[in-house]
């Protein structure tokens, strides 16, 4: 092996075995640096396809006839002044082949024949999981507790017409129930509006589907409210309609009470209380003991120890001849929840804003659940 040959420092060597362009020693042993060079970039470029192939390496470049050896015996030929500096560099071109080798000396063979795939004993890259929003994932909860009792799930559009939201609910033009919801207008003529209630996917369901009808409609609503932490301009709800012959207020009290024992479990008790709504007849709402204090009172029930979580009722027989359907044969029932309070309920999250600002800090408090 020679050492001296003619040659100059090139770039691109590697920074641990890199000795200054000033010093005297590529005068005296220019090659030695050449020579280590081609040798590290080959280590570098070098990849085994197996077991023996590493091997094969490890013998080339560390065996005891191997390329370090041989530099090393070499050293011998160096002049004393230049041997400290080509002791660094042989010892930087040491460590680098031995790297090499470790870096895949501890890899498992596979069962096919002993092809090197990847280095296991790397750590991986982690892959940032992201969360379900907290109000996707209430509303997948309510919809799949409505599911298992034979609620089929129907969406509609969230820019409706006059008809849809208001006429056909019993809210004719001018009724005074219309003002119960701060309705944005998006055209006067025809009426479209942005919708204020999922009850409008109710009123296409009783237009389109045969009877019996079993849905729960989820969806985003919007209402022309100041933004606060109680109010906003959009919302989401999860609507329910049931018509069918038969149908009574106990099967309404009956099912909301499975909700609510599904939902916020079974000692959660609750109570109904007259309301009014121009597309049910009788009109409830629908509170359930306070899930913070379990009806002691605290700010969440506002130290009533109840929380108002619905409206429900029975499908007003003008709603119902609205759709060519006959009362004296059909009857149904009705609710709407607003998925937002639920959540607040459940989680107690008491600023209405947090679910639209993508803070993550609010969000990944969700993660997992
Ligand atoms: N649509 C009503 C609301 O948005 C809720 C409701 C639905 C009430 C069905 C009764 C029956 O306030």
């Amino acid at each position: 092996m020679r050492l001296f040959l003619a040659g100059t420092a090139s770039s691109g060597f590697h920074p641990a075995i890199c000795i200054p362009m000033n010093s005297n020693i590529f005068a005296a042993m220019p090659s030695l640096q050449e020579q280590i060079h081609a040798y590290e970039l080959e280590i570098n470029a070098f990849t085994p396809a197996d077991a023996a192939d590493l091997e094969q390496y490890r013998i080339k470049f560390l065996g005891t006839k191997g390329i370090v050896k041989g530099l090393s015996t070499e050293m011998k030929n160096v002049p004393p002044e230049g041997r400290k500096e080509a002791g660094l560099l042989l010892n930087a071109f040491k460590q680098l082949a031995e790297a090499k080798y470790e870096q895949f000396a501890n890899l498992k063979e596979d069962a096919t024949g002993g092809k090197v795939v990847a280095d296991i004993t790397l750590p991986g890259t982690e892959i940032p999981m992201g969360t379900r929003h907290p109000l996707r994932m209430v509303e997948n909860q309510i919809v799949s507790i409505f599911e298992r009792i034979g609620f089929g799930v129907a969406t509609g559009p969230e820019i409706e017409d006059d008809w849809h939201n208001f006429t056909s609910l019993n809210m004719p033009e001018n009724h005074t129930a219309r003002d119960m919801q701060d309705t944005f207008y998006v055209s006067q003529n025809p009426d479209w509006v942005l919708r204020t209630h999922t009850s409008s996917v109710q009123a296409r369901i009783l237009e389109t589907q045969p009877l019996p009808v079993r849905v729960i409609c989820p969806g985003r609503v919007y209402r022309n409210e100041t933004i606060s932490a109680r109010a906003h301009c959009f919302f989401h709800q999860c609507e329910g309609l049931y018509v069918d012959k038969g149908v009574s207020f106990a099967d309404l009290k009956q099912t909301l009470y499975y909700f609510v024992t599904e939902m916020f479990g079974p000692d959660t008790k609750v109570r109904f209380r007259p309301s009014y709504f121009p597309f049910t007849e009788p009109s409830a709402e629908m509170d359930i003991s306070c899930t913070v204090c379990g009806g002691s009172g605290c700010s969440l029930c506002k130290h009533t120890g109840w929380v108002e979580i619905l409206g429900c009722g029975m499908v007003h027989p003008n709603m119902l001849r609205n759709f060519g359907i006959d009362p004296d044969v059909y009857t149904g029932f009705a609710f709407g929840m607003g998925v937002e309070r639920i959540t607040q309920v459940k989680y107690q999250v008491n600023d209405l804003r947090l679910y639209s600002q993508n803070d993550v800090r609010f969000l990944r408090q969700f993660q997992g659940l």
